[in-house]
């Protein structure tokens, strides 16, 4: 199974959510390898896994790959080996800056392409322009790829209604392009937990002490299960 967290623009919460979700107990219950795949040169999870060695942290059931090459077949190679090892891909991809071609590998092999947006006009005409006509193309090569393009509402206001921003995104966007039942709230811990190579259950521990900051974690962590559990049920449905 191939998870990848696609959108053309930078700075939408991929490298944040790819790195959460492959951490969430949801996933850990449904899938018992998991392998997070970072193919951004930018290396934002490369550098969170390097503190992570340094800290000597072993994770029992999650590997972290870094993937630098351009050349289409080794990638495609390496993405077969790591499917054979695990039960479980998550693809970190890079934003356009870096090129489009990471983009459109990962939407023809993953079973399942998540796309963080922003309710902004920016987010919306940048996806119009640069993902959309991939999506299509796609989906004229291979029909059944209909269930497989899902949106997640992303840096969305922690008191913002679900089902309005649900509807928003269900009206502008094309029947074969979806909306995940759940949202990705604004919030500073998605900005701070992960210093020093922890995953948010790890900040949780270390910031219990300060209720509030405490508090904060636990939220987030609630709202990653829960974006978890809507992804293992799209999943669940699609097999
Ligand atoms: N839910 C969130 N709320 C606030 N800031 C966030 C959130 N998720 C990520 N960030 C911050 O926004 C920036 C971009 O996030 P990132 O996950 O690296 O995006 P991308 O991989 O799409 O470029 C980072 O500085 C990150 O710490
Ligand atoms: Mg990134």
């Amino acid at each position: 199974m191939i998870i990848a967290f696609v959108q053309t623009k930078g700075g939408t919460g991929k490298s944040t959510l790819a790195l959460t979700v492959a951490y969430s107990k949801t996933v850990a219950r449904s899938f018992a390898s998991t392998a997070l795949v970072e193919m951004d040169e930018q290396g934002t999870l490369g550098k969170w896994w390097s503190r992570r060695e340094q800290n000597h942290v072993k994770d029992k059931h999650i590997c972290f790959h870094h993937i630098s090459s351009q050349d289409k077949d080794e990638i495609l190679e390496l993405i077969e080996k790591l499917e054979n090892e695990n039960d479980l891909l998550i693809l970190d991809v890079p934003g356009e800056s870096v090129g489009r071609f990471h983009t459109r590998f990962a939407c023809a092999v993953a079973d399942l392409v998540l796309i963080p947006m922003r309710t902004s006009t920016n987010d919306e005409e940048a996806f119009e322009d640069n993902l959309l006509p991939i999506i299509r193309r796609i989906l004229e090569l291979d029909t059944e790829s209909r269930d497989v393009f899902h949106i997640i509402p992303s840096f969305t206001h922690p008191l913002s209604n679900k089902s309005n921003i649900y509807g928003y995104f269900k009206d502008i966007m094309p029947d074969y392009v979806h909306c995940l039942k759940a949202v990705f709230s604004f919030g500073s811990v998605f900005e701070n937990f992960s210093r020093g190579g922890n995953n948010l259950y790890e900040y949780a521990k270390l910031v219990k002490p300060n209720l509030k900051l405490y508090e904060q974690a636990k939220k987030a962590i609630k709202e990653v299960e829960l974006i978890s559990r809507e992804i293992i049920k799209v999943v669940s449905i699609q097999e």
